[in-house]
């Protein structure tokens, strides 16, 4: 008998398990592929939480730069957020899986915890700067041993989305760091 009744409920094992990689015909060893999806997970843990943190500081910003800060942040968040997407996929474009809940990338990212509260301003742009050089460091790195191995799109990927992206935007954080009055009296 036909029905149109939604089976519900459904339930079914994993049908792959994080850290392994499916055989994609990408002409990348499955070494190769591997190493690269654990390193992307990382990548892609602390990008969640650079765009959470940015969007934290949005939300929270203070003072008389709130305006520019506020939108800037955003800004920046929403380009950290496409760089996540952008990240994930080419972990799956490898045979891997992504790092997807975020209580599974709060046990994988290496950037601190901010406070649940409000610091100043300043502590709140260095906070975010400190989050991309942790970042950095570990997509410069992680870039050239991809690369070692072969895997030229994910050394272009952290070359010329992440590293290029993060460094954009350390700079316009971190000109707000710099003190120059508005006029000479
Ligand atoms: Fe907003």
């Amino acid at each position: 008998m036909t029905s149109s009744q939604p089976h519900l409920h459904q339930k079914s094992p994993e049908i792959q398990q994080f850290g392994t990689v499916t055989q994609l015909p990408i002409a990348l060893s499955h070494d190769a592929r591997m190493y690269a999806c654990q390193r992307l997970n990382r990548v892609l843990a602390d990008t969640q939480f650079l765009y959470a943190l940015y969007k934290k500081h949005h939300w929270v910003m203070r003072g008389p730069t709130f305006y520019q800060l506020h939108l800037l942040l955003d800004k920046h968040a929403e380009e950290q957020q496409t760089l996540v997407d952008v990240i994930a996929e080419r972990v799956q474009t490898l045979g891997g899986v992504a790092v997807g809940d975020p209580r599974h990338a709060a046990e994988i990212t290496e950037v601190p915890r901010p406070p649940d509260g409000v610091e100043n301003v300043p502590t709140m742009v260095s906070r975010l700067l400190e989050a991309h050089e942790i970042i950095l460091a570990d997509a410069h790195d992680a870039a050239a041993r991809v690369v070692a191995l072969g895997d030229d799109g994910t050394q272009d990927l952290l070359v010329s989305q992440v590293i290029r992206t993060g460094e954009s935007q350390v700079w316009f954080l971190a000109e707000h760091l710099v003190v120059t009055p508005l006029a000479q009296g």
